[in-house]
């Protein structure tokens, strides 16, 4: 009868250790038993970048790398992002189910009234530079949140977790959009409930003199999908700091900056604006070879491109691909989709990248459509940042009622110098 157990024999001292092994994963801790003299402290692994390390158990959301799968709570998201929408995906995300009609009327109501955000908040945004970027207007502004509602430090009273929820979801777009307009030199432009959660943030992005601002239905249904498309990751590096710094307890406000600010990185929820930058560096089709050369000489890396866990076609990038066509037949035809498409076939057949499974991840495209739709580039962190925001707290929610977890405190391999004694100023060379 085979045992689900890892025979383990050290052999500086010929002891074997039987580790058990649950979900084809072993305990870390079952590793401190290993010893050579019985005050040792004990084996470690090493893993720098948790490239091999399973941090949770979640019901979240699950990745098949190999395969291109990406399900939120086991649906899949190609069939999210036709038949759903982002409030549902977002109550999906949170709770575990599909919200009933009434559960989804409740929700919606609860998310469309808190939009507003206090008028400190706004009076705060004013005194950022005018060329201020609207990530680190972001990050700061829902940094600042949790000064305006101290009672969200509460955090294992489950009312009040989801009360602070709720204001984050509501409010992200309003920060987003004023963090917009301050970069524009615009006047902020108040929530319109009467609108869906994607058509009132348009409203707060571009409504000018009119009455009452319409947003355009298709623009509207496609970032509403793309905001489905970056609701959650599973362990992602902006998650995985949600979930580090919320183990210490705070509140939500400031474990979510945190988590944004790790998303800002360019190798991360920044690679939408380096991959546009990128596409205007090239400039055309014809420079496209001369640009592949310097990242085969590892002069730069092809931005949008490669993935920790995709080792295929990012799920996220081939619907993202779709919908550019539906807003390009609205905003007329992006010019630096033909680079786009270049730089794909040549990666798709390049032996570099085939055999480093470097395929377009769902930043290579999103930025095109941003752009489309008139998005300055350094808003599109900021894009990722509004839908990732339930995902983010979907994680820190299962974080805190985890009975495993504890405040996250890795450990580390010293190599630094033995003790030595202080020398004085006087004696050193
Ligand atoms: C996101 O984790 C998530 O789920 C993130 C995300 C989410 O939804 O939260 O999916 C969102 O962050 C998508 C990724 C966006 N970032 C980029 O597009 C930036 C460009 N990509 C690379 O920086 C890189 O691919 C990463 C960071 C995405 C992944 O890096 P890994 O897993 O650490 O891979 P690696 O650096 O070990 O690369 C393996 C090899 C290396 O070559 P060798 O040293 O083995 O010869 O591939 C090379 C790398 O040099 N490589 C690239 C490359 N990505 C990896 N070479 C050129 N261009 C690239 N983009």
């Amino acid at each position: 009868m085979t045992k689900n157990t890892l025979s383990i024999t050290d052999n500086r001292t010929g002891q074997t250790y039987e580790i058990p092994i649950e979900h084809d994963t072993i305990n870390a801790m079952d590793l401190r038993q290993i010893k050579v003299n019985p005050g040792d402290f004990g084996m470690m692994s090493y893993d720098p970048a948790f490239k091999n390390t399973a941090s949770t158990k979640s019901t979240i959301t699950y990745i098949d790398g190999g395969k291109g799968i990406l399900r939120y709570r086991g649906y899949p998201i190609e069939q999210l992002a036709e038949k759903s929408n982002y409030l549902e995906v977002a109550y999906l995300i949170l709770f575990g189910e599909l919200p009933t009609k009434a559960q989804y009327d409740q929700w919606e109501y609860d998310i469309l009234h808190h939009t507003f955000v206090h008028e400190n908040i706004k009076q705060l945004m004013h005194v950022f530079r005018h060329d201020a970027h609207p990530m680190g207007m972001f990050i700061a502004t829902v940094a600042a949140m949790s000064t305006f509602y101290p009672e969200g430090r509460d955090i294992m009273n489950e009312a009040e977790r989801l009360k602070q929820i709720q204001r984050l979801i509501a409010k992200v777009p309003t920060v987003a959009a004023f963090s917009y307009r301050h970069s524009r030199g615009l006047p902020y432009v108040y929530p319109d409930n009467d609108l869906s959660y994607t058509g009132n943030f348009l409203n707060m992005l571009d409504k000018m003199t009119e009455v009452k601002y319409k947003p355009n239905p298709v623009l509207e249904r496609a970032l509403d999908v793309l905001f489905i498309l970056h609701a959650d990751h599973e362990q992602n590096c902006g998650t995985a700091a949600m979930r580090v710094i919320g183990s210490s307890h705070t509140d939500p406000y400031t474990a979510m900056a945190g988590a944004a600010a790790a998303l800002y990185g360019p190798l991360h929820g920044g690679a939408n604006e380096a991959v546009l930058r990128m596409l205007l560096e090239i400039g055309d089709v014809k420079h496209v070879p001369e640009f592949i050369k310097g990242v085969k000489n590892r002069e730069r890396l092809l931005m949008g491109f490669g993935h920790r866990v995709y080792k295929n076609y990012d799920p996220r990038a081939k619907i993202i691909k779709q919908i550019a066509d539906q807003v390009f037949a609205e905003t007329g035809r992006n010019p630096l989709l033909d680079i786009a498409l270049e730089l794909e076939r040549i990666a798709l057949e390049d032996d570099f990248f085939v055999q480093r499974n470097l395929y377009p991840n769902v930043d290579f495209y999103s930025g095109i459509i941003y752009q489309a739709m008139r998005f300055p580039i350094a808003m599109f962190p900021v894009l990722f940042a509004i839908p990732r925001t339930v995902g983010w707290l979907a994680q820190w929610v299962e974080m805190l009622k985890d009975p495993d977890q504890k405040i996250a405190r890795p450990r580390q391999i010293y190599l630094g110098p033995d003790v030595r004694d202080y020398v004085p100023m006087e004696a050193r060379g």
